[in-house]
């Protein structure tokens, strides 16, 4: 068996043996196929790259047939059932988990640089006090990229790595001061006595007492909720940071756009918007008329569907259980009964079933972020804190990949032949008659 794809132009009745590569086409072997010789040749069109892998990744796997998510090879089950976030970060981004020293030793560089710049500080206090916590983020994480102007030497490694590190120490700082000044508190210093979550649970809520003391549950279930978070092969915010990234802007510059692709009610904003849409929805009687609206096209049910998981979300499965165990410290969130409810509701739904809707990651991780405390304009936030993770061991892959340049796409034009403006058309006439 060749791996070879045969394809013959019927404009031409040309026959091409195009080369299959781990089962792929490559898109550029189009290029050959023309009708006439100065044409441009053929491209393959895709909006949305519903059919496009943009290049090699080792960070994680993805089977959305079958319901699979692998951090490097590892289950997502058993990363989260034994792991810590820290411990899953510097297994993306380094490809290993660490072993006692090694983690010792990053846990080490995490909490010292989990500090800004004061005048990080100044920048945060000049936004209005309504301003949404992902604004405030994204604009402050691009922001960072002027404290460090050695951040733009990304062909050096130990430069490249300095950066992650700051990124990851900073991201819990930056939210967790977003979050203070939306309620008017004075930002809270971190505590390197506390874990990664810990830390961010402090500097979110520290008032008055002299050392704040967390609930190991609730620590533990946001580092679950990080794990689970950390990296999802090309989504939009990842597939952003490596465009960004491939122009060889600064890491924070990537990271930033990043955030910004990730507020979007579609992607990371959609955990937010489950939270109306179960307060809008109310009680359990309101369901069956919601699911009518849906169906009749007229809204969407927030929190459910995915682009590559067409069977249930294995992340969302891990966090039904980490809900059951938040609720024991909390109290049951009422709206956890809605979303069941609903859940059930579409799940027996031809609608649903015919286009293979199934409950994501967002559906439930808002349910248990409002019963911890959160405000729902955190929530999107709390993604971007562990994608960082992913981003940055994405942005690592790419620059080491010797096969990537600069993103850019190509289009089919679908404007204007020429034409020109009354101006020129003018002179061409004066021109005649002159
Ligand atoms: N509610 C109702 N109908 C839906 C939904 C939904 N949540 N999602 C998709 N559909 C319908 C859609 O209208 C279309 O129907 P038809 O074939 O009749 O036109 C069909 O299902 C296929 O949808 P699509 O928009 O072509 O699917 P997509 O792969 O382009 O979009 C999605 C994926 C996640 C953007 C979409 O399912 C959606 O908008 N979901 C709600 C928002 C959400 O929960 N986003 C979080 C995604 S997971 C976390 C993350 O990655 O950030």
């Amino acid at each position: 068996m060749s791996d070879t794809l045969s394809v013959k132009d019927n404009r031409t009745g040309k026959e091409y043996t195009l080369p299959i590569t781990d089962g792929n086409l490559r898109a550029m072997d189009l290029r050959q196929i023309k009708v006439k010789p100065d044409e441009f040749g053929m491209m393959s069109y895709d909006p949305a790259y519903m059919n496009t892998a943009c290049g090699q990744s080792k960070v994680s796997f993805l089977d959305g047939e079958r319901g699979i998510l692998r951090y490097r090879g590892y289950p997502i089950e058993e990363l989260a059932e034994n792991c810590t976030f820290l411990e899953v970060a510097y297994l993306l981004i380094n490809g290993e988990l660490p072993n006692e020293t090694e983690l010792r030793e990053w846990v080490a560089q995490v909490n010292h640089h989990r500090l800004v710049h004061e005048n990080v500080k100044k920048i945060m206090e000049g936004f209005h006090y309504d301003a949404h916590p992902m604004g405030m983020l994204t604009s402050t994480v691009a922001a960072l990229s002027t404290f460090y102007p050695d951040a733009k030497n990304i062909k050096d490694a130990d430069s490249r790595m300095l950066q992650v590190v700051r990124l990851l120490a900073k991201m819990p700082t930056i939210a967790a001061y977003a979050y203070r000044h939306s309620q008017g508190l004075p930002y809270a210093y971190p505590d390197n006595d506390l874990s990664y979550t810990e830390n961010f649970m402090h500097m979110l809520w520290k008032r008055t007492e002299p050392k704040y003391s967390t609930n190991p549950v609730l620590a533990r279930a946001l580092d679950v909720l990080f794990i689970l978070h950390a990296d999802h092969e090309q989504n939009a915010s990842t597939t952003t940071m490596r465009n960004v990234g491939s122009a060889q802007a600064d890491p924070y510059a990537s990271t930033a756009a990043a955030c910004a692709a990730l507020s979007g009610p579609l992607h990371g904003g959609a955990n937010e918007e489950v939270l109306t849409m179960l307060a809008q929805i109310g009680s359990r009687e309101h369901i069956p008329d919601y699911i009518k609206q849906v169906k009749e096209g007229r809204c969407k049910l927030m929190g459910f569907g995915h682009r590559v998981y067409k069977n249930y979300d294995p992340r969302a499965r891990i966090i039904k259980r980490t809900a059951e165990e938040v609720f024991k410290v909390t109290g049951r969130n009422p709206k956890l009964d809605i979303a069941i409810e609903l859940e059930k509701i579409a799940l027996e739904d031809e609608y649903f079933i015919k286009r293979k809707l199934y409950p994501n990651v967002d559906f439930y991780s808002g349910i248990i972020y409002q019963a911890m405390g959160f405000k729902p304009e955190m929530f999107t936030v709390l993604f971007a804190i562990p994608r960082t993770a992913g981003w940055l061991a994405q942005w690592l892959e790419m620059l080491n990949d010797p096969e990537q340049k600069i993103a850019r796409p190509r289009q089919v034009y679908a404007g204007h032949e020429l034409r020109h403006t009354p101006a020129a058309m003018l002179e061409e006439l004066t021109a005649g008659v002159r």
